[in-house]
């Protein structure tokens, strides 16, 4: 019999999928569900190698989300990451200007003022809340910075984005849609801003960029500044938090990062590994396709479980369900693979490692003192709250 698993609730990703995984990559690799108008569910590493390097095969045009059941009333905003060949290359091309490996790394002094101004006032030895109260506050203050938005609209910022994409979870009460529009308002008026004048921040960079003659429109910018919240700003905050607590989980590990935090970049890519902050993206059949003795019919969705890939056993062989900070190599997925791969991945590997650096460098013991308390999401399901005691590193060399 087929194995059953209700891989369309958050619930399956909140808890812990590895077994489930594991059972699907070998018994059912190209597997059918038949909730939410059905759809084929990928966990081989090769697999979603393949379908994500066929992308007019396997379309991004009717959205990234797994099928939620709801009839579609509209179709997703186009955004890059909804845009197929061959638009999306000229599109991302024009957007890479704003993410060249020279931009990202001149990104670094503003990252550690950032990560030093939230960090500075954090005390150790009292029981505080390290998801909401700490690590959230930083992805999205880089992201408002990197637009050019004053720092005192930067928590405002922060509210609109986790209810643009937190709609799943019954505690945002701000509706997505509001959110929406409130940012558009306001990526508007930064851009009339810099109508008037330009300055060296993207907002900026990418009403400059042209590529064979062609720029962006202002409608392509505010999509593309609406993408970057969502897509950057919950991912990082999940790979921070989610990878804190595979440290706490596996204590040995977190000793050996403390001394020596020449670990941190080969502890970053094992935790985007290990956690996989996006769990899935799908992609849509634009005709028949063979795989594995099954056939995707044209117009079916196909969602790739990153996560699942990410334990492959054929890769990363038998320690595949181990945490390892000093794994190399570690050609992991949680980026995405083929012309979609993150566009911001320089960029999270930039914030994680610089937030370690400063982290551990005050804190070298983590103590989980209450419940972990998950987001409600398929894609991006996250840590809303988890209350801690740090432990200050100074005081544990005196000890
Ligand atoms: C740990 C953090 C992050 C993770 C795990 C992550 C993961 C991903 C994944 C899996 C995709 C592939 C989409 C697909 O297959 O359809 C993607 C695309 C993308 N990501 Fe990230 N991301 C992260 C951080 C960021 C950041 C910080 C930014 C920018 C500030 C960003 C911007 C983007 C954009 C623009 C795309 C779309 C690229 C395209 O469609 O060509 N991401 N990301």
């Amino acid at each position: 019999m087929e194995p059953n698993y209700p891989i369309h609730l958050p619930d399956f990703f909140i808890g812990d999928p590895a077994p489930a995984y594991r059972d699907l990559r070998r018994n059912s690799p190209v597997h059918w569900t038949s909730a939410n108008g059905g759809f084929w569910g990928i966990t081989r590493y090769e697999d979603i190698k393949f379908i994500g390097s066929r992308p007019h095969l396997f379309s991004s045009a009717k959205g990234v989300l797994m099928p939620d059941g709801k009839p579609r009333t509209v179709e997703p905003r186009p955004m890059l990451i909804t845009t197929d060949p061959p638009r999306h290359k000229a599109l991302r091309q024009l957007i890479s200007k704003g993410f060249t490996p020279k931009h990202i790394s001149a990104m670094e002094p503003d990252v550690r003022a950032i990560m030093r101004g939230v960090l500075d006032s954090v005390k150790p030895g009292i029981e505080l809340e390290y998801a909401e109260g700490i690590v959230a506050k930083v992805p999205v203050r880089i992201i408002a910075d990197m637009l050019g938005a004053p720092a005192e609209d930067w928590e405002q910022f922060r509210a609109w984005s986790d209810a643009s994409v937190g709609s799943a979870d019954p505690d945002i009460k701000l509706s997505s849609q509001d959110a929406f529009g409130a940012l558009t308002t306001y990526f508007r008026h930064l851009i009339e801003l810099r109508e008037q004048g330009r300055s060296n921040d993207l907002i900026s960079i990418l009403m400059d960029a042209e590529v064979d003659g062609e720029s962006l429109s202002h409608e392509e910018l505010i999509s593309f500044l609406h993408l970057l919240l969502v897509a950057g700003n919950e991912t990082t905050r999940n790979l921070i938090a989610l990878g804190t607590v595979a440290l706490i989980n596996h204590p040995a590990q977190l000793r050996m990062l403390v001394d020596d935090p020449s670990l941190i970049p080969t502890a970053i890519e094992e935790m985007l590994r290990y956690v996989s902050p996006v769990t899935h993206m799908t992609r849509w059949a634009t005709e028949d396709v063979e795989l594995r003795g099954k056939t995707i019919k044209k117009g079916q969705a196909v969602v790739l479980l990153y996560g699942a890939a990410n334990r492959d056993e054929d890769v990363f062989g038998d320690t595949a369900e181990q945490f390892d900070i000093t794994r190399r190599p570690n050609p992991h997925l949680a980026f995405g693979t083929g012309e979609h791969a993150c566009l911001g991945l320089s960029l999270a590997r930039l914030e994680a490692r610089v937030f370690f650096e400063e982290f551990l460098a005050r804190f070298d013991r983590i103590e989980l003192t209450g419940e972990v308390v998950r987001m409600r999401s398929t894609m991006v399901p996250g840590i809303r709250t988890m209350p801690v005691r740090l432990g200050a590193a100074n005081e544990s060399a005196v000890r």
